[in-house]
């Protein structure tokens, strides 16, 4: 049962030797959808054999043609939006609209690292001794990059050997099941502009998605063995592949693995994005539709609960990479903090928007579309029967078909609640009603997790000590949490992750420094 996909290596597409493939299970219809193919430990290490030695070559390719065959597998993967959506659709109900625009905006993600690889790649800067106490001037510190002026040259200038930011060599990128295309080429794209090549491991749901855009790299016409993706089970590959001696940075986005992963892995630079419990604040003089509109928006999804005027702007919005999916998002607002004094109108106004979602299969582009798999929908009611054993009030009824779960915001919730610390990565939001705004920001610092926070308040000043207060990543100022537009940094602290992401954080990270003197006789 479901068709199986293979493998990418070497520039071909292979069957595994295990002759194993392992299901992706339909989240909607709990029906076996697709197969990929159950790599090997053999498999994993001819891919990396196969990616040092394209790597090697891949570096000494001028940045101006690594840039242009990016640019070549952005359009093409724009091209291809259709069925990849289609996959998104059927292995992690993505509503069709996001999966669409997931494509999208993955797209723009490619050109623009491409663009902006040119730019930081390709500056350079020339240090003389004497600028620093006590030295002559007796030494020269070139420290150029590719120049991309001589691209019609079509070589690399002699002092181009003089490189600021050199590659890593391998990078490592393993992507979540939410965003298996966009959280895939965040990874993909500023490793190949910076010269590195590249070892994709997919979720396995999304693994077909994520199979289909390496097939739009396949067509770009990457070199051969550059860019590979194995699939598998964690269980055999898994820390095969991350305590690899081949590997020199990994880039992960997911969940705890990803503590495991930083424990196990060697002396190299890592890039994690992992859980979120973002809080968002709310004052007493907070604009409470504009609050509640964006709890809506960042719990839960936004589609149909805003006055027709904002359509434009909520296009844009969307584009910009705020693309909301059940809670299941990093940056979901998984824990609002609101002020007693405006609670009740707050939750009244998240209730009326809440009614408004659309709840149904991802093929109707519903707001609501089932949860990834049954054991993510177990561990929600787990916590949502936690929270009611405990006392808090249910302002609509619990309800479950199969993975399918409607929106459920909780009020009244406590500290003692597993729902008030744990991330629930569904559709169920609790509300923690707070007398001071010391109290909300204790709660928020006193979480495992740092990645975003918001806060809403007229009062600027107040919102500044607030973003400060906070001991998260980043800080929304009168709108949810969001990791896009994609070139904005983008890091948690805690157990939500290490490095900064976003595209020039990402180029940087994916470089090595290296300096070359010359001295004066
Ligand atoms: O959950 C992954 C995280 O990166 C969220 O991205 O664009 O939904 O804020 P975004």
């Amino acid at each position: 049962e479901g068709e199986v996909f293979k493998y990418y290596a070497d520039g071909e597409w292979k069957t595994s030797s295990s002759g194993k493939s392992v299901p992706i299970i339909n989240p909607t219809t709990r029906k076996t959808q697709y197969r990929v193919q159950a790599c090997t430990q053999e498999e994993v290490n001819k891919v990396m054999e196969l990616a040092k030695v394209a790597q090697k070559s891949w570096a000494k390719t001028p940045l101006w043609k690594r840039a242009e065959l990016l640019h070549k597998a952005a359009a093409i993967l724009k091209e291809h939006k259709h069925p990849i959506a289609e996959c998104l659709v059927k292995e992690i109900a993505k509503p069709a609209k996001d999966a669409v625009s997931e494509v999208v905006r993955s797209g723009d993600l490619v050109s623009y690292c491409a663009e902006e690889g040119v730019r930081i790649l390709g500056e350079g800067k020339f240090l003389v001794s004497d600028s620093f106490p006590g030295n002559e001037r007796t030494k020269y510190c070139l420290t150029s990059k590719i120049v991309p002026k001589f691209r019609e040259a079509n070589i690399q200038r002699t002092f181009a050997a003089w490189f600021l930011k050199i590659p890593l060599g391998l990078v490592l990128a393993i992507p979540p099941f939410n965003y298996p295309v966009n959280l895939a080429v965040s990874k993909i794209a500023p490793a190949l502009i910076a010269g590195n090549s590249l070892v994709l491991k997919p979720p396995t749901q999304g693994a077909v998605a994520a199979l289909h855009m390496v097939y739009c790299f396949h067509l770009a016409g990457f070199p051969k063995g550059l860019i590979s993706c194995v699939t598998g089970k964690g269980s055999e590959i898994g820390d095969f592949l991350t305590m690899h001696p081949g590997v020199n940075c990994i880039s992960f986005t997911g969940g705890d693995t990803g503590i495991a992963i930083s424990k196990k892995a060697g002396m190299i630079p890592l890039q994690m994005e992992l859980g979120g419990k973002d809080a968002c604040i709310v004052l007493e003089d907070a604009d409470v539709d504009l609050a509640a509109a964006n709890i809506v928006k960042g719990g839960f999804s936004y589609r149909q609960i805003f006055c027709p005027c904002f359509t434009f702007f909520l296009h844009l919005v969307n584009n910009l990479g705020n693309l909301p999916h059940n809670g299941q998002r990093c940056t979901a607002v998984k824990v609002v903090l609101v002020m007693e004094s405006v609670a009740d109108t707050l939750v009244e106004k998240v209730n009326a928007k809440v009614a408004k979602l659309t709840v149904g299969p991802p093929e109707d582009d519903c707001d609501i579309t089932p949860v990834v798999t049954e054991s993510s929908a177990n561990f929600i009611e787990g916590l949502v029967k936690d929270a009611k054993e405990k006392g808090a009030t249910f302002c609509q009824e619990y309800r479950r078909e199969g993975n399918l779960i409607w929106p459920l915001l909780l009020d009244h919730v406590r500290p003692d609640m597993r729902i008030a610390w744990e991330e629930p990565f569904g559709p169920v939001l609790p509300v923690i009603r707070i007398n001071s705004v010391e109290e909300g920001i204790h709660h928020c610092n006193a979480s495992n997790f740092g990645l975003q926070g918001c806060v809403f308040t007229k009062d600027i000043n107040k919102a500044i000590l607030i973003s400060d207060a906070m001991e998260t990543g980043t800080v929304q100022i009168n709108s949810a949490p969001a990791r896009g537009p994609d070139h904005f940094p983008f890091q948690g602290i805690k157990d939500s992750g290490i490095g900064s992401q976003g595209i020039t954080n990402s180029i940087n990270m994916m470089t090595k420094m290296k300096s070359t003197v010359i001295n004066l006789p």
